[in-house]
């Protein structure tokens, strides 16, 4: 078969390829959201049951998209049609792709406004507003960014520009140049995050936390989250990791591009919940506070520490960046199927799209003020947002995805795209993706749901 070529040109390089995955990879989802979803979902259990999605669903999956990226090297919507023509199956497989780029609008609506929420801290830290800050100031602090939709308004428009601007220069001049001294730079500073946290805040009882497994908090949403948790902070299950792959020259591997990116990504989450926990701990705060924690516990650190007033205001500008490199990442589908399909330039594309996004950005923004008493199903706005796109959108196309290239496409083709040979590492590899990836997912929907319960499989769901 003759190979396509990527209409949007190439990485450099392979490190240039791991560092824009992981930079999409690693963002707000390991820093912000694994700690307070780990946090709601009572901890161990919770984090053991995560590690093992990583491991068993995430992993596969990460390598059968970027495998499908690369055979197909178009956007998402259209990899999927004609890998799947190529494989003899139906064109309707684009419907994955378009699953994909609707779950990557929606999540950045939201991602955008919790960027904007770092943005915003990026100028607390530099005015040195957390200098000896106790809980009570620091949640004065965050609530009163939360109370005006204005200046949510303000700092999610800044950071929209901020990914447009840099989607609209394309794959070499803008993703690549973006990732690649950030994602060293931010980990360091979390180990030096965790250093505070060992010495100043309460390490054992954070430990305990995180790692001590009481089975009986694994609820079928708890494990729902887990599960959804995954699929977000791998960007898996939308497309962004097939747009990616579709820029990916031949011959560089893929398994070990996958689980280099998979182990950072995993160690950045759990780093940044051994650095959390242990402040939240010492100052009698409640794991369990929701999207706030990390702005309501850091400041803290920070406010405390010597040297406080630099160190936290890197943090913020390096938190800010991270969640710079996943935006990209999420607007990316999207914007590589307007280009090729509407004829557009890269510019007009990423402008139009993002200003989609952006007014979709609203009901998130709303959620936490003039909204926040509005509930559907029990949930704000912004958090049905949030579920439907983490939880059940990602998950989706993840099965698909995982069915896709283990059931509809030939053993041959995804062996070549591996390029691990056809012994026993890609035997393990078929077997996740043809089996257990899928049936896991399943059985976590339907337990979720409460219908495994009802099958007489499971006592109850949560
Ligand atoms: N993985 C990102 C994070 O953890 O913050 C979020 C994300 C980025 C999800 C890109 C999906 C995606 F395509």
């Amino acid at each position: 078969m003759a190979k396509r070529t990527s209409l949007h040109g190439l990485w450099s390089s392979r490190l240039a390829f791991i560092l824009a995955v992981s930079g999409s990879a690693v963002g707000l989802g390991n820093i912000w959201k694994f700690p307070y979803v780990a946090g709601a979902n009572g901890g161990g259990a919770f984090v053991l049951f995560y590690l093992l999605c990583v491991a068993l669903i995430g992993l596969p999956i990460m390598m059968a998209e970027i495998l499908i990226g690369r055979r197909g090297r178009r956007n998402p919507v259209a990899t999927m049609r004609i890998v799947g023509e190529e494989e003899g199956s139906r064109p309707s497989w684009a419907l994955v792709g378009v699953m994909g780029v609707i779950a990557g609008i929606i999540i950045l609506s939201f991602y955008s406004v919790i960027a904007g929420w770092s943005l915003s801290y990026v100028g607390h830290a530099a005015l040195n507003r957390f200098s000896g800050a106790g809980a009570e100031e620091v949640n004065a602090l965050f609530g009163g960014l939360l109370a005006d939709w204005r200046v949510l308004a303000f700092w999610h428009t800044a950071f929209m520009i901020l990914t447009i601007f840099v989607v609209a220069r394309g794959v070499e001049r803008g993703l690549e140049r973006a990732v690649r001294f950030l994602m060293p730079s931010l980990a360091v500073l979390m180990v030096a995050l965790l250093g505070y946290a060992m010495i100043n805040g309460d390490f054992r009882g954070g430990v305990n936390f995180l790692l001590e497994a009481d089975f009986s908090k694994l609820t079928g949403d708890a494990m729902l989250a887990a599960l959804g948790q995954a699929f977000f902070s791998l960007s898996i299950g939308m497309g962004a990791i097939m747009a990616y792959g579709a820029y990916l020259p031949e011959g560089t591997s893929i398994t070990n591009t996958s689980i280099s990116v998979v182990l950072a990504d995993t160690g950045m989450a759990l780093l940044a919940g051994l650095a959390i926990f242990p402040i939240v701990f010492a100052h009698g705060l409640d794991p369990g506070a929701g999207p706030g924690l990390i702005f309501q516990t850091l400041p803290l650190a920070f406010g405390n520490m010597a040297g406080g007033h630099v160190f936290g205001l890197l943090f913020f500008i390096l938190l800010t960046f991270a969640a710079w490199t996943s935006s990209i990442g999420l607007i990316e589908p999207a914007v590589a199927w307007a280009v090729e399909t509407r004829g557009r330039s890269r510019p007009a594309s990423a402008i139009a799209i993002g200003v989609v996004i952006w007014l979709l950005g609203f009901l998130t923004i709303l959620s936490f003020n003039e909204l926040a008493d509005f509930r559907v199903l029990g949930r704000t706005l912004f958090e049905n947002l949030d579920h439907l796109s983490s939880n059940i959108l990602l998950p989706l196309g993840g099965l698909f995805i995982t069915i896709f290239a283990g059931w509809v496409m030939a053993k041959t083709s995804t062996s070549d795209e591996l390029d691990i040979g056809t012994g026993g590492l890609f035997s393990l590899w078929r077997f996740l993706a043809r089996w257990v990836a899928p049936v896991a997912v399943l059985l976590v929907f339907l337990h979720a749901t409460g219908l495994l319960g009802w099958f007489g499989l499971a006592g109850s769901a949560g």
